[in-house]
This record gives C-alpha cells, structure tokens and sequence, in this order.
C-alpha cells in the first residue's frame, strides 16, 4: 500500500476549511493540527505492539505496549503545523528538522538546515502538508535514509499525482498518508485545487 488516501468524514470536513481562501491563520493553524492528529493515527495504525502483563486495581491482565521507538521529520517551514500531533500522541517520538525551500522558478528544493537523530530501529514520520512535485519529499527522504531510516513513511495533508510518482520512484519502500489526492500542478507547481502556500497560510506570511 505506497499510498492512503486517508477516508474519514471529519478529515474532509477539516480539509474542506483548509481549502477554504477565506479561513484566516489562526483557524488555518488549528485545523492543521486537528486534522493531522486523524492523519498521524492513521499513519501508526499498523505500528508493532509487544504483549506485556499490567496489573489493574483488581487484577493482572494481558495488555499491548508500542514496540517501536518512532521518530518524526518535521520538512520546515510548512511541516512544522503538522508536528505537535506527534509529540502530543507519542512524547517519546525523536524529533529531527529538514528545512527546504523551493526555487520561485524551477520549484526546484534547496537544502537550508538539517538536524535529524540517529533513525536507526525507529518508525520514521516525515512531515509535510504538501506533496508538490515530490522534489522536496524525495530529499528529505534521502537525508533520513543517511540518518538510517528504513522504516519511513511519508504523511502530508494534500498530494498531488505528480508527486507521488516522483517520490515512489525515487522512494518506493515509503508509504504516503494524505487526506487528499489532488487533480494536478499548475504552470508554476502549485496543486490544484490545493489550498495554496501552506507555509504562508501557516505563519501568516505575503
Ligand atoms: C512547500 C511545501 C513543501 C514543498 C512541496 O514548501 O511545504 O515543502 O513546497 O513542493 P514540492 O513537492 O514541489 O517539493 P516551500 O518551499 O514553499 O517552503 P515553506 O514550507 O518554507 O513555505
Ligand atoms: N507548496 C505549497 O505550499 N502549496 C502548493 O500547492 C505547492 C507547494
């Protein structure tokens, strides 16, 4: 399953807000966040558990405790409104930053900042709403494999078709979660119907 197109009524009444040009960033950043906690639940659905005893004020009882260890790859700036769900969800996650910016004319990713643990033995998350052309994914992938990632998965709010072929091929051992899978790109790689620049939509920037 390289991609999930994440179906739930309350996703698709938080995305459709998302979409919604008159949703001023104060909302626009609590939706991000409501509707990644439904993204990133869905993302850890199949995380291994191991089976452990608890007792309960009564008695003991077989019980299931994560097995994993996971960490989350936040893609700046953008990514950043999709982290707390994570560390809120899962306080022991490892945190790691990947700061990206895409060129204005070739939408081509230019790498600014990395700062990831050790990925080894851990569920990795990367994080970003958007799945444009893929460029800016597939590197952050690459920089987390270096890290010793092999357990990735790829969690964005909305996907463009575009994106997800590039990434898979460049990638096809990650899994993609999206709330969306959009039409297209335009002339200048935005996703349409999209939302428009997430990042700026984000932090209140022109
Ligand atoms: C946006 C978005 C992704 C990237 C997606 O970031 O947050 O990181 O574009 O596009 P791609 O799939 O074509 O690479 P942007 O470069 O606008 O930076 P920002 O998050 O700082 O606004
Ligand atoms: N980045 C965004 O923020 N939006 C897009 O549509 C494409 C890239």
């Amino acid at each position: 399953m390289p991609l999930v197109t994440v179906d739930h009524p309350l996703a698709a009444h938080l995305l459709a807000e998302l979409r919604d040009r008159n949703t001023p960033p104060t909302e626009f950043r609590y939706l991000a966040h409501q509707l990644t906690i439904i993204l990133a639940l869905e993302a850890t659905r199949e995380l291994a558990t191991r089976d452990i005893t608890v007792e309960t004020p009564l008695e003991p009882t077989a019980a299931r405790a994560l097995a994993m260890p996971i960490a989350v790859v936040p893609i700046l700036r953008a990514g950043l409104g999709m982290l707390e769900p994570f560390t809120t969800l899962f306080p022991d996650v490892a945190v790691g930053y990947i700061g990206l910016e895409r060129n204005e004319e070739t939408a081509a990713a230019r790498e600014y900042y990395v700062k990831v643990p050790d990925l080894r033995g851990k569920v990795s998350f990367c994080v970003d709403p958007m799945l444009a052309t893929g460029g800016s994914a597939a590197h952050a992938v690459t920089v987390m494999k270096t890290k010793g990632a092999e357990n990735i998965r790829m969690v964005c709010v909305v996907a463009a078709p575009e994106g997800v072929t590039a990434l898979l091929a460049a990638h096809p051992d990650v899994t993609i979660f999206t709330a969306a899978l959009d039409r297209g790109l335009n002339e200048r790689k935005y996703i349409l119907p999209g939302l428009g620049d997430f990042g700026d939509r984000l932090f209140a920037t022109p």
